[in-house]
């Protein structure tokens, strides 16, 4: 029997005439049914969130409250949680485990900045002629926040989108990723545990493409906060106008092996982060430059490291590697790298499906033009590519669209910096893989990689306005 969920509409759990189906991504089989909303829910949601926003005034010191109460209780049921992100999307048992210790800092966090909105004194005295006046700037919320939230993190990912949205005293409707929408009400419910007045969230599951149409439209939104392609990231700023943005989207991201590197340490460290969530993380190394002094050296420790993952059934403790989000997801990269194959790229371990479970796979001998290199594969597939000069391996790391997270291996500190200031990313990992990121960090990416910073105190900044107040003092 699968579990049911339905959609949390002003603090009611609301069916709809049609429902989604969930599947257990390793097994296949019915994991949850899930009321599909439809434009008149979806419509509810925005009119529950617009009306309470406007009448709910919570003071900083009770979101704070509220938020802290949510990172407890999420805690408190850490492993229906960790459960639930392993059915739904496939994520092995400890880096769910993992998901939920990070998703329980984000609200954390998100309680602690409630308490830290503040503006700064504006010196307007100082302007000839305002000698008798005083300004300060507050910072005021936004009013509805729109939040669509990708499948690879239902629980992190949402966090951090009602977190922040909450925490600054706005309202929110949700639209989780309908392959895994079930954590995403799971959370709504200890929001409702934590006493969140009715109408702040609202959680409305369904197709991508009309909840996302019908929300982009939507002027009640006042701010977007995506996670997603590059593609749609793109869509929903070109139909949203002057509405501010938070877009996460995607990345194909490379880490450099300088020849001064810590070979085994970097070998496995890319093994790890390469093929956690079988790759499909925005900051997943998919790109790895390696100085060509070592290469054999690395490559060597590399396969020693991959060989190492437990690959499979994602309820299993010991598996590194579990499923894609389907079986088309797993087909996809499988023809990608065929496609790599057949214009010439080796494939050194891996290149192998079976089911939705694509194996640990490195390629050798790639060109920049294969879409293994140049585009996001999302997918647990790394190639591996020699360079001669550090310069000329910079130009390639940024000729790629997209911009999140890079990283290096060196035990230089010169040459570490000399790459880290040219690089052309949001963030920059020296001594680490791109796939490095704790909750409070200024989290984001330059080019196609998106707009706008996530991480607590930085999405604060997004969903609030900053007002000026200035004071006529003259007598
Ligand atoms: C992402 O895939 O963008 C999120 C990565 C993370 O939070 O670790």
């Amino acid at each position: 029997m699968s579990e049911q969920f339905d959609l949390f509409i002003n603090g009611n759990w609301v069916s709809a005439d049609e429902t989604i189906e969930v599947l257990n991504k390793y097994t296949q089989d019915i994991y949850a049914t899930v009321s599909k909303a439809g434009e008149k829910e979806v419509d509810q949601a925005i009119d529950s969130a617009e009306k309470a926003y406007k009448s709910t005034k919570l003071s900083a010191y009770e979101r704070y409250k509220i938020l802290k109460q949510v990172s407890e209780l999420l805690q408190e049921n850490k492993e229906e949680f960790a459960n639930s992100i392993v059915k739904e999307a496939g994520k092995p048992l400890k880096q769910a485990r993992t998901e939920v210790d990070r998703a329980t800092q984000t609200f954390e966090l998100s309680a602690e900045e409630a308490k830290r909105i503040s503006g700064h004194g504006v010196p307007v005295e100082a302007a000839p002629g305002s000698e008798n006046r005083m300004a300060f700037t507050i910072r005021v919320p936004v009013g509805v926040v729109g939040a669509i939230s990708p499948f690879n993190f239902p629980l992190n990912l949402v966090a951090h989108k009602i977190g922040p949205a909450i925490a600054a005293g706005n309202a929110v409707v949700l639209k989780p990723a309908s392959a895994t929408p079930t954590t995403a009400l799971r959370m709504a419910r200890l929001f409702q545990e934590a006493g969140l007045p009715a109408g702040l969230l609202n959680v409305v599951a369904g197709s991508g493409s009309v909840i996302g149409k019908q929300m982009q439209q939507d002027k009640r939104i006042s701010v977007y906060t995506f996670t997603g392609s590059a593609e749609v990231g793109l869509k929903l700023k070109q139909n949203t106008g002057l509405n501010k943005l938070i877009l996460e989207l995607g990345n194909n991201s490379p880490v450099i092996v300088d020849k001064e590197a810590d070979i085994e340490k970097a070998a496995a460290n890319v093994a790890q982060k390469s093929f956690a969530f079988a790759g499909q993380v925005c900051i997943s190394v998919q790109r790895v430059y390696v100085h060509e002094s070592i290469q054999d050296s690395f490559q060597q420790k590399l396969l020693q490291a991959i060989k190492e993952l437990n690959v499979g059934d994602p309820n299993d403790k010991n598996t590194d590697v579990g499923p894609m989000i389907s079986e088309d997801e797993a087909k996809r990269a499988e023809d990608w790298v065929n496609e790599a194959v057949e214009n010439g790229a080796k494939v050194v371990v891996g290149g192998k499906r079976e089911g939705t479970v694509y194996y640990p796979t490195v390629l050798t001998d790639v060109q920049k033009d294969m879409r293994v290199v140049c585009d996001e594969i999302f997918a647990p597939v790394l190639c591996t590519i020699p360079f001669h000069d550090i310069d000329t391996c910079i130009e390639d790391v940024n000729e790629s669209p997209y911009g999140l997270q890079g990283g290096i291996f060196t035990k230089n500190l010169d040459t570490a910096f000399y790459v880290a200031k040219r690089v052309e990313v949001g963030g920059m990992m020296i001594n680490d893989s791109s796939q490095y990121r704790v909750d409070l960090m200024p989290y984001g990416g330059v080019k196609n990689s998106g707009w706008g910073k996530e991480g607590p105190k930085y999405s604060i900044e997004e969903m609030t306005e900053e007002r000026l107040i200035v004071l006529n003092l003259e007598e």
